[in-house]
């Protein structure tokens, strides 16, 4: 690309000129030599579109398809991204299977603040990796002294593990403080960025979710991932929740294997139980790709404290909203009653499509009526009615083979019988057989030993 600049005024345009348009001097037209992005070489700041489209960003894989489905087709060079997790969640693993794909072609730095190389070494053995000598390992704690050296080797990709153990020398304070963290992120920002390599910051994030370190640098970063799962079931959920360089908010799966993760391109978070009473399933987009997952829930009488509204993978507030619109609209009197919500697999969803699986969930386990094969799409409104979703056509896809689909009644022009119109969330009870008549009432209360309140209203 060139440019050229009036050697007079400064002024700059992509085009050659012969008068400055605007200081009037002839003959000032001067190129000035352009490197490919560094920004120092550019004689302006400021680039117009169309010499800014022109950039087109090289992307690197990460050796992961899914991996870098979500990063919008990979790292780009002098990226810097940050890997958020809890200890012992699998980040160590992931950036080392990172390392060894731009190992195969170069140099590789893997800064390891809180392992000794023995540590690293049975890690690289356990994954099977095949680049070893093309990963330079450092163990060294001060961040200045391992850019220096590590800038000599010319690296295509640096990892610093992690954002609380290394520190630079430069500051007095303690490493893992606020101003340590900060100034890590901003040396391997710098660094990365001058280099034109992508980095990534793997950071420790604390059980309560609450992180201390990785959320203060996050507005520094291109690009910031939570890593969580579940432990017991070994899938491992990435989810992009800022990127720079494409969307966020998509999700890649991974399951923990004995050498390592695998990805998991169609993921099933749908358990065994599933036909038990309190399970309903649902599909949600997490980004552009639809996940089926199952949706539990718990309901357990409760007179003596406040009521608990507790959801694992969903925000209590939606619970008690839920539980608020099956009070008043359904009648189901749940006031005397622990809700607990749980979404299988360990996914963390936030797509309102979500909203009636979860409420049937609750009807479920409060009647202890099980909805085998059941699944539910709709966000649910303030006055019980089932609202249309995005992407209906897709989320049907998803869950072919579910024996009945409730979905919205707008949406309902399926073709297909085991899909189900609802207006509202009562009719979506009942279709499922949790009629609140009377009689209906009764005639449970016979039958199983189920203890339930009775409203104090009439309901029919
Ligand atoms: P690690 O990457 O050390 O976690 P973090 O860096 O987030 O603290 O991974 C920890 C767990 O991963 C540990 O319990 C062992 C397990 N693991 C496997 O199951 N398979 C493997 O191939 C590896 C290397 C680790
Ligand atoms: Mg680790």
């Amino acid at each position: 690309m060139k440019k050229f600049v009036c050697s007079n005024c400064g002024y700059s345009s992509p085009k050659w000129f012969g008068r400055c348009p605007q200081c009037g001097e002839y003959d000032s037209a001067e190129e000035a030599i352009l490197e490919k992005k560094g920004r120092e070489a550019h004689a302006s700041l400021l680039l117009n579109l169309e010499e800014a489209s022109s950039l087109s960003l090289e992307r690197l894989s990460t050796g992961f398809s899914e991996l870098d489905r979500v990063l919008r087709g990979g790292l780009v060079p002098g990226q810097v991204l940050l890997l958020s997790g809890e200890p012992g969640i699998g980040k160590s693993t992931l950036a080392l299977q990172v390392c060894e794909k731009f190992a195969e072609k170069g140099t590789v730095v893997y800064v390891s603040g809180e392992e000794s190389p023995q540590q690293i070494k049975m890690r690289a053995d356990r994954l099977k990796l095949k680049n070893k000598e093309n990963i330079l390992l450092s163990t060294e704690n001060d961040l200045d002294a391992v850019l220096t050296e590590t800038s000599e080797k010319k690296p295509r990709f640096l990892v610093i593990d992690s954002l609380q153990t290394v520190f630079s020398s430069e500051l007095g304070s303690s490493p893992g403080s606020v101003s340590q963290v900060k100034a890590v992120t901003m040396k391997v920002i710098n660094f990365s960025k001058k280099r034109m390599i992508p980095a990534m910051i793997v950071g420790h994030v604390t059980k309560e979710g609450e992180i201390a370190g990785p959320k203060m640098v996050e507005h520094m970063v291109d690009t910031v991932t939570y890593f969580e799962g579940d432990r017991r079931t070994g899938l491992r959920i990435l989810k992009v929740v800022k990127n720079r360089f494409g969307p966020s908010d998509e999700v890649a799966v991974f399951e923990l294997e004995e050498n390592g993760f695998k990805q998991v391109e169609s993921p099933s978070f749908v358990e065994e139980g599933v036909e038990l009473p309190g399970n309903v399933v649902t599909c949600v987009f997490e980004g552009t790709k639809p996940f089926v997952v199952q949706v539990q829930a718990l309901v357990s009488k409760n007179r003596v404290f406040a009521p608990k509204r507790v959801g694992k993978g969903i925000d209590t507030s939606r619970i008690m909203l839920l539980v608020a619109v099956l009070s008043k609209v359904v009648k189901i009197p749940l006031e005397h009653h622990d809700i607990y919500v749980n979404v299988v697999g360990g996914l963390r969803i936030t797509d309102p499509a979500a909203d009636l699986a979860i409420a049937l969930a609750i009807v479920s386990s409060y009647l202890e009526l099980p909805m085998p094969g059941v699944a539910a799409l709709g966000e649910i409104g303030l006055d019980g009615k089932v609202r249309k979703v995005y992407n209906i056509k897709r989320r049907l896809g998803a869950l072919k083979g579910f024996k009945k689909i409730i979905v919205p009644a707008l949406e309902a022009e399926s073709e297909e019988e085991s899909v189900i119109a609802v207006q509202d969330l009562r009719e979506a009870v009942k279709i499922l057989g949790g009629d609140f008549s009377v009689s209906t009432r009764v005639d449970r209360e016979d039958k199983v030993d189920i203890p339930w309140d009775r409203p104090e209203e009439g309901v029919g």
